[in-house]
């Protein structure tokens, strides 16, 4: 349904952020993308939804290269746009529309030929994404995490194939986290969600995708024995080490729990 083939992604000759990155996510699979910071989680992300073309190899959307000239051909952009939902790091990049209501409304007025009971659908999933209350107020009026869920109901409202979440729960809260990981596993759409919060992982996805500090795709697989995997965690920087004092002593030693 979505891959990626020998993706490698320069932003300036000779400095990747990816490198040979390759898999293939089928229909209704559950994905996590796990990596440290700045190891090409969001350039990936952007990758599979044709918004960044890599310097090398390709990403494939049922089958089809994502490329200018194939986007621009046959309406597949507005397709692939209305089939796979990409959720931005920062939800302020996605958010500019005057009025709650407007921005989960915008979708379907831009991409759907016969939006059908808009209002109706617009409201059903403001009230599954927590935010009926919301629907007057202006997006930028919003607290972050209500930013996050509104940008989540703006995919929703499209009935993606695919959506692709770029740290969704940055700014959620424990009960507003618990609440999304539900969400996300009874939705019978393919997701893949990135993220480097190794207690989330597991309840994200039954399949993780692993990059490196060197870009490159270290695991593919299952998520416990990569959990288990002291060493390629460390060799992802995706565990952290930091002192501690017992009375006159002071050591340091390896933690898997996450600092949030
Ligand atoms: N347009 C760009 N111009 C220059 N550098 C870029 C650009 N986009 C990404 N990078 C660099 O590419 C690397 C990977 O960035 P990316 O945002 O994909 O990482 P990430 O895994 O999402 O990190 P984080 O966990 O911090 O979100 C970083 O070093 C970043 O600075
Ligand atoms: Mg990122």
């Amino acid at each position: 349904m979505i891959a990626a083939e020998r993706v490698t992604h320069e932003i300036a000759p000779g400095v990747p952020v990816l490198r040979d990155v390759s898999f293939a996510v089928g229909e209704g699979e559950h994905v996590v993308l796990l990596g440290a910071n700045g190891s090409g989680k969001t350039t990936l992300l952007r990758i599979l939804a044709g918004l960044v073309f890599p310097t090398s190899g390709c990403a494939r959307y049922d089958g089809t290269v994502l490329t200018r000239r194939t986007l621009r051909a046959g309406g597949f952009e507005r397709r692939l746009r209305r089939e796979l939902g990409l959720s931005f790091q920062v939800p302020d990049a996605m958010l500019f529309n005057p009025t709650v209501f407007d921005e989960i409304a915008f979708g379907p007025r831009q991409l759907e030929d016969a939006p059908g009971d808009l209002d109706g659908r617009v409201r059903r999933w403001a009230r599954t994404a927590g935010v009926a209350h919301l629907l007057d107020r202006s997006p930028f009026s919003l607290s972050a995490g209500e930013k996050q869920r509104v940008s989540l109901a703006a995919l929703l409202v499209l009935e993606p194939r695919v959506l692709l979440l770029d740290e969704p729960t940055a700014s959620l809260d424990p009960r507003s986290t618990g609440w999304l990981v539900d969400l996300l596993q009874d939705l019978p759409v393919t997701t893949v969600v990135s993220t480097h919060n190794l207690s989330l992982a597991p309840e994200l996805g039954e399949r993780v995708l692993v990059l490196a500090e060197d870009h490159t795709l270290i695991h593919d697989g299952p998520i416990e024995p990569f959990l288990a995997d002291r060493e390629r965690l460390i060799a992802a920087n995706l565990v952290h080490s930091h002192r501690h004092r017992h009375g006159e002593e002071e050591h340091r030693h390896w933690h898997l729990h996450d600092w949030s």
